[in-house]
């Protein structure tokens, strides 16, 4: 060994050159952060903690010996105890929704159009909206209590986010401390990055050897999320504040009015928020908006609409996911052309055949785009569902020039095709007509413009796929059993059917060996997937229900569902009893606001289907499922069945149907045995008689609002 090298084959410190130095502060800089990496994101140690203490240790001799080469992200400055903990979850006081969204001016129509519907309102009384620009960033909820900032949580899933107090702190757009704030105040906004800010990162990354973003939010996200503050503190985040959650005391009587009393706390606010009194002066502010949109410095992607009046926004309250008083204009889509180098067939959870383009990577809109969807056989071949030509009949080849489009965050898009550059000998794609995967028949049914794959379950692209939605973000949400552990444990036969799932500990636990000693697996690892699983055993009705998988019915249905029949039990004897288009069963599901009968088809037609249900019930049997409407189930009229009947005067038909069943009733259109209440406004006829026969409760609309009114 040469004298100058310690034993790992390292130059020893005392004889490092400064050239070498920084070289060796940088390499370990990488080799730590890339340590901490696989143990804290992935959960998937790839050095020991010896390894890793050498590691720390050198760099700490390095930097004691050559003070001024110290990075500025140093390891040495990492928290431990911060590092080790991972995020904690918060449950959030009121749910973070997200928004609806308009991509026309016809839309923004209809939305003030929907809202008067809504709340009554002639076409031309007075209705007031604020307008202000959609930041391009993530939602962050800060919470205060008597003027001190307790806790910040990210967005997650609307209910439960992740605890990112400590990153918040070091942003110099949020108070620490409020002056006169309600005593609970959970302020909620936007963290984001500038143009200039994000840059400049960049380019340190890129110095640094370490990765780069690949646009501003992608950034501001990767550093809100660090499990060491100190790096949070040395990215260049903002906030601005657009709303809020739980409050011990009203902020003001409008939306403006609100956000200005946020200003005066000390909160940056959204200079181009502006106050509109009509839809026309909406989309104005929206142009006006859009011309300023390159100069502002940071991302926006549209405009946020909100109903001024804090008292018609609790009317309006909300639909599964979204409110009913917003909606977000989105500004049009980027555009790009590029060269298709191939078509693939991907098989989704419901067999669907998917035509995805891989493309010569391009950017749209300071995104690097190298895949978009083609969306099925038809839009390939230049036709819509009905036979009539898109794009005046040219169909797309591999080889083409194709124009991709990108909006916001929805998958990128093949728009158009350039045929004076398609080249020689292209020639016109040909659709499988068997799955790549299974090679099934893929078989398009009439009227159904996609092609699917008919192995059912035995094809492992429909069983992999519908596994990997049941353990996603909206549906178990299984830390540590992601896509890639999915495919994992598919292909080694551990895993078939989501119960398998739950059975693995039982199967494989005492022998943890086997996992342990598997690729990627440690002790540590597999004992926290074990655990991790047994945690989602308790699961709310609305999540089960979502991660079936069955097709039509996404978050915002299950949840319709989940309310409806609270629990699982119900849903199960409903949907057993439930014929396709006939009888009692059918009327109550399709009665549902929000339930049509393509929605209604598929969950019958599931229940229905021999292997499914077998799958279905073994899952169920190894679950505690918790009912639905928790909060709903404390109001007065949880679980009763309701009537409406004659004209109400304080609010509409679909007001008062939406209140009552956020409040856990069930709205029925007719008088029966089952009914609980009838309310019954001037003009009620032959129901309230019915109801009177009956000996059923009957009230007026004044009665029924203060019943409901102190839930
Ligand atoms: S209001 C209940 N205002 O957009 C409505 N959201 O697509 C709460 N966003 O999750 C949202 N700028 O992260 C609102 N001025 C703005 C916004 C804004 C950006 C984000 C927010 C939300 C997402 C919905």
């Amino acid at each position: 060994m040469n004298d100058t090298q310690s034993e790992n084959g390292n130059v020893a410190v005392p004889d490092l050159t400064k050239a070498q130095a920084k070289q060796e502060l940088d390499r370990l800089a990488a080799c730590i952060d890339s340590a901490n990496t696989a143990y804290h994101r992935d959960d998937n140690p790839d050095i020991s903690d010896a390894q890793y203490d050498a590691l720390k240790r050198r760099n700490a001799e390095i930097e004691a010996r050559f003070p001024a080469l110290k990075r500025d992200d140093s390891p040495s400055e990492r928290v431990g105890g911060a590092l080790a903990e991972g995020f904690g979850k918060v449950q959030h006081a009121l749910r973070m929704l997200s928004l609806g969204n308009a991509f026309d001016d016809d839309d923004v129509q209809e939305f003030d159009q929907r809202i008067r519907k809504y709340l009554g309102l002639a076409p031309d009384a007075a209705l007031t909206y604020t307008a202000e620009p959609k930041i391009d960033g993530l939602s962050l909820s800060l919470r205060y209590e008597n003027g001190a900032l307790v806790q910040a949580a990210t967005r997650g899933d609307g209910s439960v986010g992740e605890n990112v107090t400590a990153n918040a702190r070091t942003i110099s757009d949020i108070p620490i401390q409020l002056d006169g704030a309600p005593d609970v105040l959970e302020v909620r906004g936007e963290v984001y990055m500038s143009h200039a800010d994000f840059a400049a990162l960049n380019r340190r990354q890129a110095a640094a050897g370490l990765k780069t973003f690949a646009n501003p939010r992608n950034a501001a996200a990767g550093s809100l999320r660090q499990l060491d503050a100190q790096i949070t503190k040395d990215r260049p985040l903002r906030f601005f504040a657009y709303a809020w959650g739980e409050l011990s005391a009203p902020l003001a009587d409008t939306q403006s009015g609100a956000i200005a009393r946020l200003d005066q706390l000390g909160f940056a606010t959204n200079p181009l928020t502006q106050t509109c009194d009509s839809p026309d002066a909406l989309i104005a502010h929206y142009r006006g908006i859009e011309e300023q949109r390159a100069d502002l410095g940071y991302d926006i992607d549209g405009v946020v609409y909100k109903v001024d009046d804090l008292g018609l926004q609790s009317r309006l309250g909300f639909r599964s996911t979204t409110p009913r008083w917003a909606i977000a204009h989105k500004f049009p889509a980027e555009l790009a052309w590029t060269v298709l180098e191939a078509i693939d067939i991907q098989v989704g959870r419901t067999g669907a055949l998917s035509p995805v383009a891989r493309l010569q990577p391009v950017t749209v809109g300071g995104v690097v785009v190298s895949n978009a969807t083609l969306h099925n056989e038809d839009y390939i071949a230049g036709r819509d569902g009905n036979g009539a030509p898109i794009r005046e009949g040219r169909d797309v080849r591999v080889g083409d020039w194709v124009q991709v489009y990108r909006a916001g965050d929805v998958i990128p898009k093949i728009k158009d095709v350039d045929l004076a550059r398609r080249p020689v000998g292209a020639v016109p794609y040909t659709f499988p007509r068997t799955c790549p995967e299974c090679h099934s028949d893929a078989i398009r049914e009439e009227g159904d413009a996609v092609r699917r794959c008919s192995g059912g379950i035995i094809c492992p692209a429909q069983a992999v796929e519908k596994l990997k939605h049941f353990v996603s973000r909206a549906a178990f949400d299984i830390e540590g059993l992601g896509a890639k552990q999915i495919e994992q444990f598919y292909t080694d036969g551990w895993i078939a059917t989501p119960a398998d799932i739950f059975t693995l500990r039982a199967r494989y636990g005492d022998g943890m060996q086997q996992l342990k000693n598997r690729e990627g697996w440690g002790e540590k690892s597999a004992g926290n997937l074990f655990d991790a699983i047994d945690e989602k055993r308790a699961i709310p009705l609305a999540r089960l229900i979502f991660s079936l998988g069955m097709r039509h019915v996404g978050e915002s249905g299950a949840a319709l569902l989940a309310n409806h029949y609270t629990s699982w039990a119900q849903f199960e004897d409903a949907m057993t009893a439930a014929t396709v288009g006939e009888g009692a069963a059918w009327d109550d599901l399709i009665s549902i606001d929000g339930v049509g009968a393509v929605m209604a088809t598929s969950v019958i037609t599931t229940f229905q289907q021999e292997a499914e249900r077998a799958s279905i019930d073994q899952l169920v049997a190894q679950l505690d499922v918790q009912d639905a409407a928790q909060r709903a189930m404390d109001s007065p009229v949880a679980g009763k069945t309701v009537v409406f009947t004659g004209t109400l005067e304080q609010m509409t038909r679909a007001e008062a149907k939406a209140r009552a069943e956020a409040l856990g009733a069930k709205v029925s259109g007719s008088v029966s045995a089952k009914t609980d209440i009838l309310v019954a406004g001037p003009g009620a006829g032959s129901k309230a008689k019915k109801a009177a026969d009956l000996g059923i409760e009957t009230m007026d609309e004044a009665s029924w609002l203060a019943l409901i009114e102190t839930a």
